[in-house]
């Protein structure tokens, strides 16, 4: 007999039949309740163990974590909490599981501890629940720019470009490091490397996606990136995915429309497809922030929350109005923020992007038009010379989600801020094509996948939201 998702089970309006389900065992309660999840939804279908003819030592072997088949008549459940349960009338051990040794136990475990068993954690209904939202969001990533007719891209994850400036790189070599090879001037000779030249995992698509929409109009990448920075925080990972929307002849202002109908539809598309999962990280919320000071609690829950961004429009304010707010702000004169706003030109730190989301827009906000010198080489210059058409998403909780700009078109321009930021023409030859052949308006941003499904999960630490996190002195599994 094939075997049903406990997912069609308990959604199955027609009882009486024969059915087999199998997953793992969460709880086995009085000798006779199997709680039995198999990952197709949060929800366990219970199943009822005739316990008097079944053999003690098959009892015994249905413990916590242990994979098992049973087979039965679904049937109308007498209990409360479930609608149908399995009148078992067969149950087969499938895999056992040491009751004094599994670790994920059926009660409160911390998420430290569950982060050392990120291989287990997943047996849990808070990472079920988050890596299914993850899941659904990735597709809803996808069906939003496949139903407008953008072209998916697979950009490289090993480059030879290290000019774009989002990061430190992890450099890819097969040179053997305890014997590198010289040259005459005493270097590592990169021309005895895999590729002939100095590699790196790249930091972002853009640059690749960029000369794609000059041809393409509309594309999109979804894909891994690196980042060597040592950034401890809970905002920060190593390895993350990246959406890289790219797009001719669309200014700053579309780009921020796109950015903000993009967030608002995979948000939408998630909280219809997956209400149970939403529902449970909702109270695994609500009881978190009991244990916070009230002032720290968060005013809105997590549906709540979600909704709030679906039902609001961004606000879009400039750089220098943002630094007008930062620098009256009470943080700021009351020498509370660890970094004091006194001039223009100041780079924000996440306590600044939080302050303006969470206490004085109490919105989502799109900050644009920084100052030049601390944003890429890319980005449009403005007429004032000073600023550039650049972007950042920012949210509750969160800070930064999105980083995009308008890109400088214009070739002259392009090379004269390439030169004096002492970057090489040679290395993005390519590049600069892009601005000498049928140069157009165009711009784009970048959604770190992660810090959205921080914010819709309402999980406070990026660890938690990918399966296997890489961070600084961190890559097991
Ligand atoms: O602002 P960033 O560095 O922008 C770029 O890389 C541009 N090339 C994007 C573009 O215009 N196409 O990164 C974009 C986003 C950030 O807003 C943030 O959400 C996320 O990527 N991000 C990280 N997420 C997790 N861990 C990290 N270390 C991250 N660094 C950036
Ligand atoms: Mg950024």
């Amino acid at each position: 007999m094939k075997h049903t998702k406990v997912k069609d089970l308990l959604n199955s309006a027609v009882t009486l039949q024969e059915v087999n389900a199998k997953g793992w065992v969460r709880t086995f309660r009085n000798n006779q309740f199997i709680a039995l999840n198999d990952g197709s939804t949060i929800n366990n279908i219970q199943c009822v163990v005739d316990f008097e003819n079944t053999p003690e030592d098959i009892l015994k072997r249905i413990t916590t974590g242990a994979a098992v088949s049973v087979t039965g008549t679904l049937v109308e459940s007498k209990g409360a909490g479930q609608k149908v349960e399995i009148q078992v009338a067969k149950l087969e051990i499938l895999g056992d599981s040491d009751p004094e040794k599994f670790p994920m136990q059926p009660k409160k475990h911390s998420l430290e501890f569950l982060r050392e068993n990120a291989h287990l954690r997943v047996r849990t209904n808070a990472f079920g629940a988050i890596m299914r939202v993850r899941s659904v969001l990735s597709f809803a990533v996808h069906s939003y720019f496949q139903q407008k007719g953008f072209v998916y891209v697979n950009t490289p994850i090993i480059t030879g470009a290290d000019a774009e400036g989002a990061g430190e790189m992890f450099q890819v070599t097969s040179l053997p490091l305890e014997n590198l090879p010289k040259n005459e001037e005493g270097n590592i000779d990169y021309k005895k490397d895999f590729f002939g030249k100095h590699t790196n995992l790249t930091v972002s698509g853009q640059l690749e996606g960029e000369t794609f929409a000059m041809a393409l109009g509309q594309i999109y990448t979804f894909g891994p990136t690196f980042r060597a920075e040592n950034s401890n925080t809970s905002r920060h990972l190593a390895e993350f995915w990246m959406i890289e929307p790219e797009v001719a002849f669309n200014d700053l202002d579309d780009n921020m429309d796109l950015a903000e109908d993009f967030i608002q539809y995979v948000i939408k598309y998630t909280m219809e497809k997956c209400s149970d999962d939403l529902k449970f990280l909702e109270s695994r919320l609500l009881e978190e922030e009991k244990s916070k000071p009230q002032a720290e609690r968060s005013e809105m829950s997590l549906l709540e929350k979600l909704n709030f961004v679906l039902d609001n429009k961004f606000k879009r304010v400039s750089y220098t109005e943002a630094i007008d707010i930062l620098r009256d702000s009470t943080p700021n004169k009351k020498k509370k923020f660890q970094y004091i706003i006194n001039e223009w030109g100041a780079d924000l730190q996440s306590e600044h992007e939080r302050y303006l989301v969470e206490k004085h827009f109490k919105c989502p906000v799109i900050l644009f038009d920084y100052p030049a010198n601390i944003k890429a080489f890319y980005m449009r210059l403005n007429e004032d010379g000073k600023t550039v058409r650049a972007m950042d998403i920012l949210f509750p909780g969160i800070g930064e989600i999105v980083g995009g700009s308008q890109r400088e078109e214009r070739y002259d321009v392009l090379i004269e801020k390439m030169k004096a930021l002492g970057i090489s023409e040679e290395e993005l030859w390519w590049y600069l094509d892009t601005r000498k052949f049928g140069s157009a308006v165009h711009s784009g941003f970048g959604l770190g996948f992660e810090r959205l499904v921080l914010f819709v999960t309402g999980m406070s630490n990026i660890r938690d939201v990918i399966p296997f996190p890489r961070t600084p002195m961190n890559a097991e599994f």
